[in-house]
């Protein structure tokens, strides 16, 4: 099989072909990212001269270079986007762009290329929020109401994944995930930036009364779910994809990094919240339990610790990332902090 990964430089895209090359070496993967910000070909180090395994720098927006690269592929899997919520309510337009624009040129090449499988990685923040003392969860069935520019352009992308295969017959699976960890995420999201702080000695930034709710899912448990749609899901399916955490919220979970670090709790730093914060993500996935036999294997705190660790590890990685761009998204998303 030939696949297509777009995003493959990102945290989760480079964390799912490290995993695929390991578990169907004899597989083709072209990895297609344009190498924002977040993009990152050191993720990818161990594989690139692997003769099954290649790079393109191009843009989803840019037709040319996605029916190029289109050719003589199987199955496309689609992580790229712009992913950071805070990001997100500072440009909208880029989120837009890509997400939404972006994922309708890899549909009408997917289409063109009659390509046999479309695997669309999504969010569980497509469905809202949901208060801390519901005792619902999201499931496939929840009404998508997207609350932040990020989510918005996320569900757009959905609908038009669902569009395609209602129209023109493209064959598609959706996977609605929760939030992930792990090795290589980009110091702007919470549990690296936590841990990347404190090994700098810098306080971590807290919104508002910290007690938002999210469920977490350990980054190769999703590459697993992914692996598991693509050979089982049914066409035209979505799956939500979660963690084995049960509502830990914020201040937990940085109370447990500081803990695995064997440092004091004054090192959090309450911060102004977020405009219109999500309170609690919460997702039930025993559809792709019960009808694909996926479940999550990785325990929190168990992974949350080895994850410090790789942090630990691999100072030159993230104090590369935290560069100009970084210090200058830092400052005006957290002033002096
Ligand atoms: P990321 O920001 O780490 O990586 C995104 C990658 O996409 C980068 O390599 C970037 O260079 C690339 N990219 C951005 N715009 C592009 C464009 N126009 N053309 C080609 N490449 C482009 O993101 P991530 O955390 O790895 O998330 C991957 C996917 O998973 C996204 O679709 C995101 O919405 C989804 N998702 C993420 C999480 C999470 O917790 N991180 C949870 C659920 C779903
Ligand atoms: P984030 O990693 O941005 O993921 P998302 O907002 O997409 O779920 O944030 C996870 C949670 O942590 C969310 O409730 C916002 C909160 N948060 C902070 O309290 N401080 C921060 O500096 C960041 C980045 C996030």
């Amino acid at each position: 099989m030939k696949l297509l990964v777009t995003g493959g430089a990102g945290f989760i895209g480079s964390n799912f072909i490290l995993y695929w090359i390991k578990n169907h070496p004899e597989d083709t993967i072209v990895n297609f990212d344009k190498l924002t910000y977040a993009g990152n070909l050191e993720n990818l180090k161990s594989v690139e001269k692997n003769k099954n395994y290649s790079f393109i720098q191009g843009d989803i927006c840019d037709p040319k270079a996605v029916d190029k690269a289109m050719e003589n592929i199987n199955a496309v899997v689609h992580f790229a986007a712009e992913s950071h919520v805070d990001r997100s309510i500072i440009n909208p337009s880029d989120f837009v762009e890509t997400n939404v624009l972006g994922t309708q040129v890899l549909l009408d090449m997917a289409v063109k290329h009659k390509v046999e499988k479309f695997h669309h990685i999504s969010t569980d923040e497509v469905f809202g929020s949901l208060k801390l003392e519901d005792t619902n969860l999201f499931n496939e069935r929840t009404n998508y109401n997207p609350r932040s520019p990020y989510s918005a352009s996320k569900a757009g992308s959905d609908h038009l994944v669902r569009a395609y295969n209602t129209t023109y017959g493209l064959p598609i699976t959706i996977s609605n995930s929760s939030n992930n960890f792990g090795p290589y995420q980009f110091p702007e999201k919470f549990i690296p930036l936590a841990i990347t702080n404190i090994l700098e000695n810098k306080k971590i930034p807290v919104y508002g009364d910290g007690l938002y709710v999210r469920d977490w899912l350990y980054v190769e448990d999703h590459c697993r779910a992914i692996d598991t749609i693509l050979q089982k899901g049914k066409n035209g399916e979505t799956y939500c994809v979660g963690g084995l955490t049960e509502d830990i919220n914020n201040l937990e979970v940085v109370k447990k990094i500081l803990n695995i670090l064997g440092k004091h709790e004054n090192m959090i730093e309450y911060v102004k919240d977020r405009p219109g914060h999500d309170r609690r993500y919460s997702l039930d996935w025993s559809k792709i339990k019960n009808e694909l036999g996926w479940k999550p294997m990785h325990d929190f705190d168990e992974w949350l610790e080895k994850t410090v660790d790789w942090y630990k590890n691999n100072q030159d990685w993230w104090k590369n990332v935290k560069n100009g761009e970084y210090k200058r998204y830092y400052k005006r998303q957290y002033g002096s902090v």
